[in-house]
């Protein structure tokens, strides 16, 4: 039921801080510094000979997944390739022995990563699933993998499942990470950043009243550009892909840096773009990135951590989430780009819960 929502999307979006506990709980080992997973049926030897990653999805969850190549890349040191799953699935790329396959997704049921996966595991490649539906077909198929624990996602929009997303795979790469070169300090840290999230995510909630302003201002937007860097620029992929489903508005989501190389030319007076712009390594970067856009006359949200003494001068409308650290940053900065596409929906007068043309699970190929 509802319990007093207006929308199934708004309550998952709002239970986001409990599902991203659900994610977590038992799964971070204090006092061996890692993380465990009952479900991966490998052996520690076999987890260590990894040598490859795939990471494979659709939508949202090809997003998380792009959010998991950084994390594991970065922390454990492990290759990994995004696929789509329907591209991986009719391609036939040579894949090395000791590569390791996940297949992303909420429902279990998506056709074109159900037959990624079946194809990746004909082949002889062990075959894991990051799935929220228990029992699914998905999570049937494959050799073992991590449930989300994030409960039932009844809104086509996936909300709560992506932010879950990328606690599991924040988790994998730790794991993976602690196998190997992560040290005991540095695994205690990042375990101490991840329990961090549920509280962050549930502050950043508390921006909803100003996002229901921002997205008053901008509602008649024919498009919308969404830019981040690194870790951000999924966040991007994942705003533009949540307004352009639930509100029918056109939006794109770019690294902020190859803008420059031909979305810029779209930018006007009507054209907004919404930075991901939070402390981290590219601040000053995206800072100028934004600067370019302003000197073309484009207007600017900015989704920017709370204490920046900067962000004001250069944006038109600021979104304030709180300062974290940045493995958790993807979980975070995507809360008021739900928001945001949930708000300029209703006020477009969409069904937000069933948009057109879309259904919840897509199983025909
Ligand atoms: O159930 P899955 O995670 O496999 O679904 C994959 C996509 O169909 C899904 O993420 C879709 O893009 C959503 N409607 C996005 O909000």
């Amino acid at each position: 039921s509802l319990q007093g929502y207006d929308h199934y999307m708004l309550k998952e979006i709002y239970e986001q801080p409990e599902s991203l506990r659900n994610a977590m709980r038992g799964r971070l080992d204090e006092e061996n510094a890692t993380a465990v997973f009952g479900g991966l049926n490998l052996t520690p030897q076999q987890l260590r000979s990894v040598e490859r990653i795939i990471l494979t999805g659709c939508g949202t969850s090809w997003h998380s997944a792009l959010v998991g190549e950084y994390l594991i890349e970065e922390l454990a040191r492990i290759p990994v390739s995004v696929e789509y799953a329907s591209e991986l699935r009719y391609r036939n790329p040579p894949i090395e022995n000791n590569t390791l396959v996940f297949g992303l997704t909420q429902s279990g049921e998506t056709a074109d990563t159900l037959a990624a996966l079946r194809e990746t595991k004909r082949k002889g490649h062990r075959t894991l699933a990051i799935c929220n539906v228990v029992g699914s077909s998905i999570a049937q198929a494959a050799d073992g993998g991590v449930y989300l624990h994030a409960g039932p996602e009844i809104g086509v929009a996936s909300t709560k499942a992506y932010t879950s997303q990328c606690s599991v795979l924040a988790m994998l790469a730790l794991y993976f990470g602690r196998i190997r070169h992560l040290s005991y300090e540095a695994g205690t840290n990042i375990i101490a950043d991840l329990m961090k999230a549920p509280g962050a995510v549930q502050e950043a909630l508390a921006c909803n009243e100003h996002v229901k302003t921002v997205a008053e201002k901008y509602q008649n937007a024919t498009n919308i550009l969404y830019l981040g860097r690194q870790l951000n620029f999924p966040t991007a992929l994942e705003g533009a892909l949540k307004l352009k489903e639930i509100s029918y508005v056109h939006a794109e989501g770019y690294p902020a840096a190859e803008m420059k190389h031909g979305p810029i030319a779209l930018v006007d007076e009507t054209t907004p773009s919404v930075f991901i712009v939070p402390q981290g390594t590219t601040y000053d970067k995206v800072m100028a990135n934004m600067e370019e856009v302003k000197a073309r006359g484009g207007p600017i949200i900015a989704v920017a951590s709370k204490d920046d003494p900067h962000i004001d001068a250069v944006a038109d409308d600021v979104i304030h989430i709180p300062d974290v650290p940045s493995i958790i940053q993807p979980i975070v900065s995507v809360v008021p780009l739900q928001l945001l596409s949930y708000h300029i929906a209703l006020l477009r007068g969409c069904d937000v819960d069933k948009p057109r043309n879309l259904a919840k699970s897509v199983t025909v190929e």
